[in-house]
């Protein structure tokens, strides 16, 4: 997804964001610099942070505010956070591949990782005190309880196997959309909006979000060469998300039985991820898309609360984009 169009529209302040962003984790421990130079050798979408700034913007926080304003620094600790989250997801879903090349856990090794995803948490929380904004300290505060209860939720959900829709919007709920919900109230609480301006930001951040993670487990039964991360792994941690929700909900009864039987193995192999990803692409694929367009829809609907502006457009702009690969 190239959301370079973001990065061209806020350019007068992208820059300050970065410079946060790169200095943030700075240690003289040779192996905590190793981790940052690989960690800062392939970035993501950076899409959180973006949020925060165009969320800003939209509700009115002028673009050329300058670089030590503390919008910056908490857009890097977003981001930081979300890096954070992604090491520790890569040791428990046993992950060797993020953003096309290998994650710390299959590079070092799952100790090395959990220490690394703390270390960058607690980066997160000294520049949350700096910044020293209580209202966005709670939000970040409650962003982080939330993801637990939703990766502990999902991980118990793995365990039983076949999960229902209502459980997995929980899931996705907690793991994924209460941040980027964060990340656009965020960036209205720096505008200093009113709260109603507050509450439609959180919601249309919610509903990308879930939209988001939707999308994110639907590629997940794209090859690797599209997403840079594993496929088919949700499979092979026994995750069981929408689109094989709705599979074995609509499957013949043949291949639900099928289907049921390749998960029940503890090592799901090659031929049958195949075999259970043709049937999902055959049964699932198409109605979880569906209901990605409806929370997209929902994401655009609440954007029409806010004010009318070009960065505001380019949150519309970045809501269709999720309707691609
Ligand atoms: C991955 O997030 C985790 C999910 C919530 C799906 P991103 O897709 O934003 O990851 P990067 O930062 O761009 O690699
Ligand atoms: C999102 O779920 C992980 C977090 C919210 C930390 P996934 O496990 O699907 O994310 P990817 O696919 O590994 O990026
Ligand atoms: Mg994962
Ligand atoms: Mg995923």
């Amino acid at each position: 997804m190239d959301l370079t169009f973001i990065e061209n529209l806020i350019s007068p302040i992208y820059p300050h964001f970065k410079s946060a962003y790169d200095s943030i984790s700075a240690s003289d421990i040779p192996i905590v610099n190793s981790i940052n130079r690989h960690l800062k050798s392939k970035d993501g979408k950076q899409i959180r942070p973006m949020l925060t700034l165009l969320s800003a913007l939209c509700c009115g926080l002028p673009d050329d505010i300058p670089q030590d304003h503390p919008i910056f620094k908490i857009a890097a600790a977003i981001e930081t956070l979300h890096c954070s989250t992604l090491i520790h997801d890569d040791v428990i879903d046993e992950s060797d591949t993020r953003r096309g090349i290998a994650t710390i856990n299959s590079l070092w090794n799952n100790k090395t990782a959990v220490l690394a995803g703390d270390f960058y948490l607690a980066q997160v929380m000294r520049t949350i005190n700096e910044v020293n904004d209580q209202r966005i300290t709670h939000l970040i505060n409650l962003t982080v309880i939330k993801m637990c209860e939703g990766e502990l939720l999902q991980l118990q959900q793995t365990n039983h196997l076949y999960g229902d829709k209502s459980t997995y919007f929980q899931i996705i709920q907690r793991k994924t959309a209460i941040f980027l919900a964060a990340c656009c109230e965020a960036g209205a609480i720096f505008a200093s909006a009113d709260s109603k301006t507050l509450n439609d930001a959180h919601t249309f951040g919610l509903n990308l979000g879930m939209a988001f993670q939707i999308r994110d487990d639907i590629l997940d039964y794209y090859p690797t060469a599209v997403t840079g991360k594993p496929q088919g792994n949700d499979l092979r941690e026994h995750k069981c998300t929408l689109p094989l929700i709705i599979t074995l909900q609509n499957a013949p009864d043949d291949i639900k039985k099928n289907i049921m039987s390749l998960l029940e193995h503890d090592v799901i192999t090659d031929s049958a991820v195949e075999t259970i990803s043709a049937y999902v692409n055959a049964y699932g694929i198409e109605s979880a898309a569906e209901t990605l367009e409806l929370y997209i829809d929902m994401a655009m609907q609440s954007l029409n609360n806010l004010p009318d502006n070009k960065f505001r457009s380019a949150l519309q702009s970045l809501s269709l984009k999720l309707k691609e690969k």
